[in-house]
């Protein structure tokens, strides 16, 4: 049996559905002009689909940072963290992250993917029970199966299957570790925090946050759902990551648990891979000093977030549950949702086409991510090019 024979059905999948459309999974800019602009196939194309919630890719002070870092540093570490990968800068950094959150300590890693990855495969070890939310990121579901511990699946975002599953272990020994998502990534909808807080409380488990779509967003201070829930003291282990909000790449855990820095000498997803080089050092440094400083940049993505949900909903499109820098749009099946995507970039609007099995609910959704960088105006083409195509479509009714 030919090795690739497993993938048989993936492929076909693919190839009935693409048809005449463009490959969503081979997009090639030509090059990308700012946070919201882009050629694509040689036109110009609005980005609604990018996490670059706050502009930050070509913000003149990280490009700066990163290009001095560059200079000074080099273009690579060429080794890992417990090797010859760790400068001063990936040292500053993560004493940076640690104390924007008021943590005793953080560890960089060099994805967002290997931060849960590293960090929950190597805290839930044999006997321990891992409960993670049923729409968890593929990281944290990847972090699953290599960890050795028992993994449970609670319902998205419900506490009481998650107190239940919870008070089923009860009398059984081993650590309990509840897993789940500030912004979740695909429909944009928030944890019930509080709720699992105190969950996490009463059963004595601990409690690990993805704070990837939210940091820079909620919040005061923007660290994310946990500062906007008020439960900090609750999250023993926030994870983040660069790739969005700080517009690089790269990802991090922090905690105040004291025992947390030994995971630099046995989380194998930090220990053996390269560090980030230091022009991505430089530029997120300068990235967390902005996002930190500059609260104008969160209350843009917000308000720019509501307009684009709320203009697309009075279309009559099927908008996701909350209000979030993501703004899914539900389509009727995966056929329409792939020519969908199809026609906006030939109108000039690239965004997300999100099928299952990556979405939840099997649904097939049209992701668009908001940014503090968009304009008014570019919103609101934005949103006519959409109700212009859902009509041609029939995913919204004709006027
Ligand atoms: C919830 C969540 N966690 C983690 C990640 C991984 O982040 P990175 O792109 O830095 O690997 C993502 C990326 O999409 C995400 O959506």
């Amino acid at each position: 049996m030919s090795l690739f024979a497993k993938f048989d059905e993936i492929r076909a999948g693919v190839e009935l559905l693409l048809g005449s459309v463009r490959n969503p999974f081979d997009v090639r800019f030509d090059k990308v002009l700012a946070p919201t602009e882009a050629l694509l196939g040689g036109r110009t194309v609005l980005l609604f689909g990018t996490n670059n919630y706050l502009g930050l890719t070509f913000d003149a002070a990280c490009i700066e940072a990163s290009m001095q870092a560059l200079e000074e540093g080099g273009t690579g570490t060429t080794g890992s963290r417990i090797a010859n990968g760790t400068y001063s800068d990936h040292a500053q950094l993560e004493r940076r992250i640690a104390e924007f959150y008021g943590k005793r300590s953080a560890m960089i890693f060099s994805t967002g993917y290997q931060a849960n990855l590293g960090l929950i495969s190597t805290l839930a070890g044999r006997g321990d029970h891992l409960l993670i939310d049923a729409d968890s990121h593929a990281s944290i579901y990847d972090a699953s199966k290599l960890s050795t511990a028992e993994v449970i699946r609670f319902r998205h975002n419900d506490p009481e299957d998650l107190a239940h599953r919870l008070r089923r272990l009860k009398g059984r020994p081993g650590n309990r570790i509840i897993v789940t998502e500030g912004i979740f990534s695909m429909l944009g909808d928030t944890a019930p925090l509080r709720e699992i807080a105190a969950i996490k409380r009463e059963m004595g488990a601990w409690l690990i946050v993805d704070e990837a779509h939210s940091l820079g967003i909620l919040g005061a201070h923007g660290r994310g759902l946990s500062e906007a829930a008020g439960v900090e003291g609750d999250v023993d282990f926030v994870v983040g990551t660069f790739s969005k909000s700080l517009g690089a790449v790269g990802g991090f855990a922090a905690s105040d648990v004291p025992d947390f820095d030994l995971l630099r000498i046995v989380c194998r997803p930090y220990m053996f891979t390269a560090s980030l080089p230091p022009a991505v050092i430089g530029s997120v440094t300068a990235a967390l000093r902005r996002l930190s400083t500059d609260k104008s940049l969160a209350a843009r993505v917000l308000s720019n977030s509501r307009r684009l949900y709320e203009k697309l909903a009075q279309a009559g499109f099927k908008v996701g549950p909350e209000p979030n820098p993501i703004v899914a749009v539900k389509m009727p099946d995966r056929e329409r949702a792939a020519v969908f995507w199809n026609r906006l970039i030939d109108e000039g609007v690239y965004v997300n086409l999100a099928l299952p099995p990556a979405t939840p609910g099997s649904l097939s959704l049209i992701r668009s991510s908001v940014s503090s960088a968009h304009t008014e105006v570019q919103i609101d083409r934005a949103v006519s090019i959409m109700s212009a195509v859902g009509r041609e479509l029939g995913v919204i009714a004709a006027r």
